[in-house]
């Protein structure tokens, strides 16, 4: 469980004191992704409680267009792992979801209703289907995190989409959108809670400001990397612009083709 109050959360966040107490928002702000777990199993009414949550979040129109597949046989797993860029994280963690966008479910129904859901091919149903995947997850987190139990995302997921679908036997309509491993953290905890850039750089008050300035968040974000021993690029904006640049890829240059063989965002 991570311990940290509003006010300390808050300034390891932001880099300064809050000034206000909302202490029921601490669990929100001590978020951080756990990478490390311990081997202790985590049961199937917590796994069951976790789906519930994810189903409790909100849905467009209530469609529900999301599915989610748990991968918990040894081979498998490792096998995932695989597919997702070896990430160690994916072996160890006591569960794995594999978060899906879903067609499949709704076109089948919607079908057998006697209507030909044709809207299901325009990017309009692609962008609802990962925002409620999106929403389910991180509504799962929060439980989760509420727990004491610790969670990475995996959008390795989306490395080898085609791999994933014939591993996970998705039907055309079905897409693995991202991944989430959940566990018992090891002890003692070494993730960090992770600077953001200032609330005046996400937050806008009636327009946008359309002239963001990284500055202070890069001397942050150095001061973090130091802390946490990492090399390479020594800014945010360093890092982010490799990171959004056509060398990290990973695969995923190929997925709008992909999509569009299994029937989204044609339109
Ligand atoms: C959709 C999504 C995909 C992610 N994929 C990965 C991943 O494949 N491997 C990983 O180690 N972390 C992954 N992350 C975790 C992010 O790196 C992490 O959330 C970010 O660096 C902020 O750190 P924090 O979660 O500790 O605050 C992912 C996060 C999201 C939301």
């Amino acid at each position: 469980m991570f311990t940290e109050t509003f006010a300390e959360a808050w300034t390891l966040r932001s880099g300064e004191a809050p000034g206000f107490e909302v202490p029921e928002v601490a669990r929100f702000l001590a978020h951080r992704s756990v990478r490390r777990f311990a081997s202790r199993e985590v049961s199937e009414e917590t796994a069951s409680a976790l789906v519930a949550a994810a189903q409790s979040a909100a849905t467009s129109s209530n469609l529900q267009l999301w599915s989610v597949v748990s991968v918990q046989d040894p081979a498998r797993r490792e096998e995932m792992a695989r597919l997702c860029g070896d990430q160690a994280q994916i072996r160890h963690a006591g569960l794995f979801f594999a978060f899906l966008a879903d067609h499949h479910r709704m076109r089948t129904v919607a079908q057998a209703a006697g209507e030909e859901a044709l809207g299901l091919g325009y990017a309009e149903f692609y962008t609802m289907a990962v925002i409620d995947a999106a929403l389910a997850a991180e509504r799962m987190v929060c439980a989760a995190e509420a727990l004491g139990l610790g969670v990475c995302y995996i959008g390795g997921l989306r490395n080898d989409a085609q791999g994933v679908k014939e591993f996970l036997r998705l039907p055309e309509g079905c897409f693995g959108v991202f991944g989430l491993c959940v566990g018992w953290p090891e002890e003692p905890v070494t993730a960090q809670i992770k600077p953001r850039l200032g609330q005046d750089a996400v937050w806008f008050r009636e327009e946008y400001d359309p002239a963001p300035d990284a500055t202070e968040y890069d001397a942050r974000m150095a001061a973090f990397y130091k802390t946490e021993g990492m090399r390479g690029e020594a800014t945010w904006s360093m890092r982010s612009g490799r990171r959004v640049g056509l060398g990290r890829m990973t695969g995923r240059e190929t997925l709008k083709g992909w999509l569009e063989e299994q029937g989204f965002n044609l339109k």
